[in-house]
Formats: structure tokens, C-alpha cells, sequence
């Protein structure tokens, strides 16, 4: 074991320390190093232990520094070196295209009530989404269904109690319109609805309605009409003509069915018209002035119109669907297509 370093000695060993410290490639054999020459048992720190003269510390003294600062100088030179090599070889390529993720397509039946939707805003309607649970109260009575009409029947509705039910018509959100605020009033309420049908290809127990109502004064039959026409030609095309056909409703007087020029034939006569060139869309007429009486509005100060149709109905026609079934099956070959 060295006990004690001679001049000679510490030229030596700086020497063979600096020599080293040079040759060290890597981190590792620098920290090797370190520990060779000025660890704990290294002969320099040994040495500097038995000293005892000051001249002898200064000189050792010294000569740790300067090997300290060697071996901190090529780490540091080192970690440079690492830092350059990482940066030319690791290079990301921001160029290079990202990991592709599957994007989903809008399902046609909320394309076509965006259309619709924006149709009406863009006649400064106000656009609703109303409750699905009704009462029997808002769904028939306030609509002055008569007592015996078959909807009212367990057969032909989903009713959760005596009292509430799974509305049948979006129609009810014309009630909960009127007594919530006075007239002028234009609101279009989108959603669904439900019907105890069997499922075959035209019908399914649930399906969207879309429901207008317009309430102010001086309304008229050909406010209705041309209100039609505007959101018919916004779903299937400018060259689209309206036509009424009378009917009856409960809460509409007059009532009409309103039918629109096909799409699909251009009035030649398809399948789809069944060969008379007009296809039936939904019902619609002017509120009767019972329901105003319901809900507390002045049917001699105020007219109106309402219409409800069917969405998918709507739909099948802009893209050609024979069936109302897919728009319920979540099959994505289908509905990729939109
Ligand atoms: N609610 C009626 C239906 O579902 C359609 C309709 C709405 C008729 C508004 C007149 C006025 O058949």
C-alpha cells in the first residue's frame, strides 16, 4: 500500500492519472478512473491523509484539484459527444405521415336532421329537443284527441303507468311551446318517437319526427305551403313542387297531408311514388282553435300552423333506401356509405 507520495511520485501519478483520463471513452470508464485515482483508497487520498507538512498538503492539494477538474472536463466532453450522437441518429422525422385513425361518418338520420334543422334556423326558427316521456295529458288530451281514439290504447302505445308514456308524436312539444311562452312563436322540435309496430320493411317502433309549429298573427294556409316548400327543396332539391291533400288531425283544423314531387323519378313515375309522382310526407294543418283555448292563447288574436314528419322517411328518399330497418341496425357497411 503507498503511504506517502515523493515528487516524484505525484508527477508519476498525475501523469498516468491525466493519461487515463484521456483514453476513457465512456461515462463508465470515466467514473473508473475517478475512483482509481481519487477515490477513497485511491493512493492520492491515502497520502493526503498522512500528511504533515503544509508544503506537502498544498502540493497534493493541488494536484487533486486539477485531476478533479481533468475528470470533470471529459465527462463533461463525454456527455456532449452522447447528446451530439443522439440527436444525428435519433432523428424523428416530422415529415413522415402519423398513424392513420379511423374516422366515423354522420349516420343519415342525423344528416338529415341537421338539414332540416338548418333549414329552419335559417328561417329564424328556434330549434327543440323535447322530453321523450310524456303524459297522457300533453300527448292526447291537450291535443284534443277524443276519448276513444285508438293511439290512447295500450295496444298501440308504450305506456310506462296509467299516466306516462313513451310519446307517440313530437307533436306534444307544441303544447309545451304555447305554455311556456306567448306568441309570436316558430320553433321546430327534432327527436324520436314510438309506435307498438311490428318491425317489417317500412315500419320500426321508434322513428324521429320533425315538428314545426308557427304561431303569430294573420297565419295562413299558404304560410304553411310555402314553409314546406322551402324545407322540402332543402332536402331533396330546388326543382321539389308541394301539394295538400285534406285529412284529419285532432289538434290541426284544417288539416292536410302534404305531398312533395318525387325525388327519385322527377314525377315520371318509380316504385318509390308508386307510379303517381307525388310521395305522402307526414301530416300538417292549422292549429285548431281548441288547442289554443288548452293553453291559454287567443285563437281570435292568433293563428298558426303545425306539420310533423318522419326524418327517416325523409331520408330513405334523399338516398334512395327502399327499407326503414337499416337505419336501426348499426351495420357499418350500410352506413359508411353516408
Ligand atoms: N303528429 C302527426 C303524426 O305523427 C303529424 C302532424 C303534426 C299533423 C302536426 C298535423 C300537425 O302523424
Amino acid at each position: 500500500m503507498v503511504t506517502s507520495l515523493t515528487r516524484m511520485d505525484a508527477q508519476t501519478l498525475e501523469n498516468d492519472a491525466l493519461v487515463a483520463v484521456a483514453a476513457a471513452t465512456s461515462l463508465d470508464e470515466v467514473e473508473r478512473v475517478r475512483v482509481e485515482y481519487l477515490g477513497r483508497k485511491s493512493a492520492l487520498k491515502l497520502a493526503l491523509r498522512e500528511v504533515r507538512d503544509r508544503e506537502t498538503g498544498m502540493t497534493l492539494n493541488a494536484l487533486r484539484e486539477r485531476l478533479e477538474a481533468a475528470v470533470d472536463a471529459r465527462e463533461e466532453e463525454l456527455r456532449r459527444v452522447e447528446l451530439d450522437r443522439r440527436l444525428t441518429e435519433d432523428v424523428v422525422d416530422v415529415t413522415l405521415p402519423g398513424e392513420e385513425r379511423p374516422l366515423g361518418t354522420l349516420h343519415p338520420t342525423t344528416l338529415t336532421r341537421r338539414i332540416v334543422e338548418d333549414a329552419f334556423l335559417g328561417l329564424g326558427y328556434e330549434v327543440i329537443d323535447d322530453r321523450e316521456v310524456e303524459t297522457v295529458h300533453y300527448n292526447f288530451d291537450q291535443l284534443s284527441f277524443p276519448p276513444a281514439h285508438p293511439s290512447r290504447s295500450h295496444r298501440d302505445t308504450f305506456f310506462l303507468d296509467s299516466e306516462r308514456l313513451l310519446r307517440t308524436e313530437t307533436s306534444p312539444s307544441q303544447i309545451h311551446v304555447m305554455e311556456a311562452k306567448k306568441p309570436p312563436i316558430y320553433m321546430v322540435s327534432l327527436g324520436r318517437v314510438y309506435r307498438r309496430d311490428e318491425v317489417t320493411a317500412t315500419r320500426f317502433p321508434i322513428f324521429h319526427q320533425f315538428e314545426g309549429l308557427a304561431v303569430d298573427r294573420h297565419i295562413t294556409l299558404a304560410d304553411l305551403k310555402g314553409t314546406l316548400l322551402h324545407v322540402m327543396r332543402a332536402l331533396f332539391g330546388d326543382e321539389r313542387r308541394v301539394r295538400f291533400r285534406t285529412h284529419f288531425f285532432p289538434f290541426t283544423e284544417p288539416s292536410i297531408e302534404p305531398d312533395v314531387s318525387c325525388p327519385i323519378c322527377d314525377m315520371q313515375g318509380c316504385r318509390m311514388c308508386k307510379y303517381t309522382g307525388w310521395i305522402e310526407l307526414g301530416g300538417a294543418g292549422m292549429v285548431d282553435p281548441q288547442v289554443f283555448l288548452n293553453v291559454g292563447i287567443d285563437p281570435e288574436e292568433w293563428t298558426g300552423f303545425a306539420f310533423g314528419c318522419g326524418i327517416e322517411r325523409a331520408a330513405q328518399l334523399r338516398h334512395g333506401i327502399s327499407e326503414i330497418r337499416p337505419f336501426w341496425e348499426n351495420d357499418l357497411r350500410v352506413l359508411r356509405q353516408f
